[in-house]
């Protein structure tokens, strides 16, 4: 893609990647893609903010090009670390020797572990400004959005802020750059919900906390390093990332999370006598078969659904092990305070359901209710079961 003007002297350059596996060698976005979006401020003094992964990188150093000549860039402000951000910072100090880094105390440091990069950094503080001649920088230090270094970087003229992956998401540009042009809102707010969980939502707290401190700032546009630009109506990124950082203090929205695995079969049928039960009752439901889907598709229906149905047989005396997975990979990411409820087939020892509670205590979800059977479900057990599955809704619909 060629450089995409943004507002007179601010530039969108960048890449999509719709090749990379695993983001963070961890998430799915083989499907779904990401973009690395930088920013090109070209005034009397030049500055790019944020870079991009080092990938692509002649289509990236060519979007500089075509405005302006990259020897003569001045600048690159390192709002974060990340090498999503930062992967191609050797590479251009390469190009264009006389750059100067600004960024954080913190980013000092990471620059030279990270980069072996020890000349011309610049550390910013909190509130400091910097004239490039008709536009003015000015730096608001943010940290844990995403690591301990991170910033954010505001244009006063235009009033635009460059939070780096704060109001991001998944997904590569498909086509529209800017929220007004995006004809695929559906799935940009699914994807921007599962890398907020992913991603962002361990440090909710930081997310509440610079909202409230960025509150009084006028803002015309935001410009994250990933997917849209807000220039229609960027109160409605902020807002949904307000909702949900929410969730981590206590919001909730009635509606089940269904999590099972099975090896032969037997907890399957429990689960699908479950599953009915808890559709007699008006309570959404969203069912996940824990050995298929990748714990980050989980995760956004666990963060934000006030119930958790387990159902996992008994695995070595533990539980399934694709089961355990997605809760662990949960309480890594305090998913907290549920009310869950578990069924699940064992042999002869059982063993999953004591797993279970080891793994819920520290995450203080409320063991409701619980279905153990041996082997293969009878039609007497099924009964029971869509029964446990109606009970647990209607609690989830009193509770919420
Ligand atoms: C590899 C393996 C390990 C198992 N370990 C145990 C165990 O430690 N204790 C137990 O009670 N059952 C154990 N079982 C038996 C299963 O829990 C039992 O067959 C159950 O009905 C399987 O349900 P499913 O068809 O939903 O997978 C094990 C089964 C397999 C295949
Ligand atoms: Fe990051
Ligand atoms: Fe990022």
């Amino acid at each position: 893609m060629p450089a995409i003007e943004i507002k007179p002297d601010v530039y969108w350059i960048g890449v999509n990647d719709r090749t990379t596996d695993l983001f963070e060698g961890l998430w799915p976005i083989a499907k779904e893609g990401v973009s690395y979006n930088s920013y090109l401020i070209d005034d009397e003094k030049k500055a790019i903010i944020d870079l991009t992964k080092s990938f692509k990188g002649d289509e990236y150093l060519d979007q500089i090009d075509e405005v302006t000549d990259i020897s003569q860039v001045d600048f690159v402000v390192v709002n974060h670390m990340e090498p999503d951000h930062s992967g191609l910072i050797r590479t251009l100090r390469r190009i264009a020797p006389r750059v100067t880094f600004l960024g954080s105390a913190k980013t000092k440091d990471m620059l030279e572990s990270f980069f072996s990069i020890k000349e011309n950094v610049r550390v910013v503080n909190d509130g400091d400004t910097l004239s490039l001649g008709k536009r003015t920088l000015k730096f608001f230090s943010t940290p844990f959005l995403h690591w301990p270094e991170t910033m954010m970087t505001y244009e006063v003229s235009h009033r635009i802020l460059f939070p780096c992956d704060a109001f991001g998401g998944y997904g590569a540009i498909r086509g529209a750059i800017f929220d007004d042009e995006c004809k695929d809102f559906d799935f940009y707010q699914k994807e921007a919900l599962r890398y907020y969980v992913n991603i962002v939502a361990s440090f909710s707290a930081r997310v509440l906390g610079a909202i409230e401190k960025l509150a009084d700032l006028p803002i015309d546009i935001i410009a994250p390093s990933h997917r849209l630009i807000w220039r229609k109506n960027p109160s409605l990124i902020v807002n949904l990332y307000k909702n949900w950082a929410e969730y981590a203090v206590g919001k909730t929205e009635p509606g089940i999370t269904l999590i099972y695995g099975s090896m032969y079969g037997f907890t399957e049928s429990m689960m699908d006598a479950v599953a009915q039960g808890i559709s007699r009752e008006d309570v959404p439901l969203e069912i996940f078969d824990a050995s298929r889907t990748h714990p980050s598709y989980i995760l956004p229906s666990l963060w934000t659904k006030a119930g958790v149905m387990i159902g996992a047989p008994t695995y070595e005396v533990s539980m399934f092990p694709p089961v355990e997975a997605v809760l662990n990979m949960a309480a890594h990411k305090h998913i907290k305070n549920k009310k869950v409820a578990y069924f699940g087939s064992y042999g002869w020892s059982g063993g999953a359901r004591k797993n279970l509670e080891k793994i819920i205590e520290p995450l203080k979800w409320e063991l409701a209710d619980t279905l153990e059977f041996k082997g293969c479900p009878t039609e007497e057990e099924l009964k029971k079961g869509e029964e446990f599955g109606r009970r647990f809704a209607e609690l989830i619909k009193k509770g919420t």
